[in-house]
């Protein structure tokens, strides 16, 4: 395997001076590195990363921040301000905790030969809502990654980003046992600072989508909890499975995946697929549509097109997918009727978790508040919401 090529390091700011400090009062003594790993929100393109298909996220201004320093021995010591202490030895099965996702982190990079298989200590923080579609699990991989890899002397060049993404993907799946796909991890490390991303699944071709200035984005979080563990995902990704399975044998074409089929492949498959494997492929190939329509309306900055494909989006996301749920579907319907919302849709695996809402900056302010008041008039409760904004991708901090 080639050596990862040499990259810059960020300065340390407030926030990663901050867990320094954190880290020397646990342990005493300097951490080894410092890094940071933003979390995202998904615009448009959603259950399409693991169907070879087309997604369009942007990283954040929220983020994870962990200090880090290998130990001579294979203990693993966690200090989360979050979620408290952990431990564990590196070499250890998972153990149905946070410390599994580091752990998991540095046995896919030891595995893969890129750092020496020994314990560290570890403090995280971040202010990212857990649990909540918004990438916290992979904006700690991410941090994680490249602290260990700067802790063994190893700053990525941009070009390494996306085998590493490969890296905590891997971690994720194999170790800590949530099938997810791509998106997450590529995102947070391979974004370019304050721009979306556009990312072809299949063949990992990305670039740099701008976001108009006039566009504000709300996420409003549902509350509601979910976990990709509870098996609905997976559920779904196996329904695609059997999809393409059905698709192959229908059609006699060697089909990667389900986002080669065309709109005219669905209506010749009708007899073939049963109803449910035919309305999630339905969503697989026009979602991919709605993914070049949404990039292609922000180009020519036309904030209306754009938002109806993130409506569009949700509809099928409700009604083929069936991942959505009472209190999504109601922030998105309630949203259209608002003065300067283009658009909203429910972002990440759905079954709860947040809704993201492209609002004109000029409305920004009174959309969230009669949004959040038509919530409440609901559901009885005010939601979480937030204003958000393109991040930076992960960065290891010089010290
Ligand atoms: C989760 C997974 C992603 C992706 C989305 C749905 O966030 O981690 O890989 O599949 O769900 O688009």
């Amino acid at each position: 395997m080639p050596p990862f090529g040499k990259g810059e390091r960020g300065v340390l700011d407030e926030r990663g001076a901050g867990i320094e400090r954190r880290f020397e009062a646990a342990f005493g003594g300097e951490p080894a590195a410092v890094a940071r790993a933003p979390g995202r929100v998904n615009l448009i393109g959603e259950h399409t990363d693991y169907n070879g298909g087309l997604v369009l996220p942007v990283a954040i201004d929220r983020d994870t921040r962990v200090a880090l320093r290998p130990r001579a021995d294979a203990r693993v010591l966690g200090l989360s301000r979050e979620r408290g202490k952990s431990e564990a030895d590196l070499a250890a099965p998972p153990a149905s905790d946070w410390l599994d996702y580091a752990r998991g982190v540095a046995r896919a990079l030891a595995d893969a030969g890129r750092i020496p298989a020994r314990g560290f200590e570890l403090c995280v923080e971040t202010d990212l809502p857990q649990g909540a579609g918004l990438s916290s699990s992979a904006a700690f991989e991410g941090a994680v990654a490249l602290a260990l890899l700067g802790a063994a002397g190893v700053i990525l060049a941009r070009g390494d980003r996306p085998e590493l993404a490969r890296l905590c993907q891997r971690a994720e799946v194999e170790f800590v046992g949530v099938p997810c796909g791509i998106m997450d991890p590529f995102t947070v490390l391979c974004s370019q600072a304050g721009a979306a991303l556009w990312l072809d699944c299949a063949s990992l071709e990305a670039r740099p989508v701008a976001l108009p200035d006039s566009l504000a984005l709300w996420i409003f979080d549902t509350g509601v909890e979910r976990s990709l563990r509870s098996g609905a995902y997976a559920e779904r990704r196996g329904e695609c499975e059997r999809a393409l399975a059905l698709a192959r044998r229908a059609l006699g074409r060697a089909l990667a995946s389900l986002s080669e089929l065309s709109l005219d492949d669905l209506v010749a498959l009708e007899g073939a697929l049963d109803p449910i494997a035919l309305r999630r492929a339905r969503h697989v190939v026009t979602e991919n549509q709605r993914v070049r329509a949404f990039a292609a309306a922000l180009a020519r900055r036309d904030l209306g097109a754009a938002g109806e494909a993130l409506f569009a989006s949700h509809a099928s996301l409700r009604d083929d997918y069936a991942v959505s749920c009472a209190e999504s579907d109601a922030l998105v319907s309630d949203s259209r009727g608002l003065a300067g919302c283009a658009g909203a849709r429910m972002t990440g695996a759905g079954f709860g978790g947040c809704t993201v809402h492209a609002v004109e900056a000029a409305h920004a302010s009174a959309f969230a508040l009669a949004l959040a008041e038509r919530f409440r008039a609901r559901f009885g409760r005010v939601p979480r919401h937030w204003r958000a904004a393109a991040g930076a991708p992960a960065e290891h901090f010089a010290r």
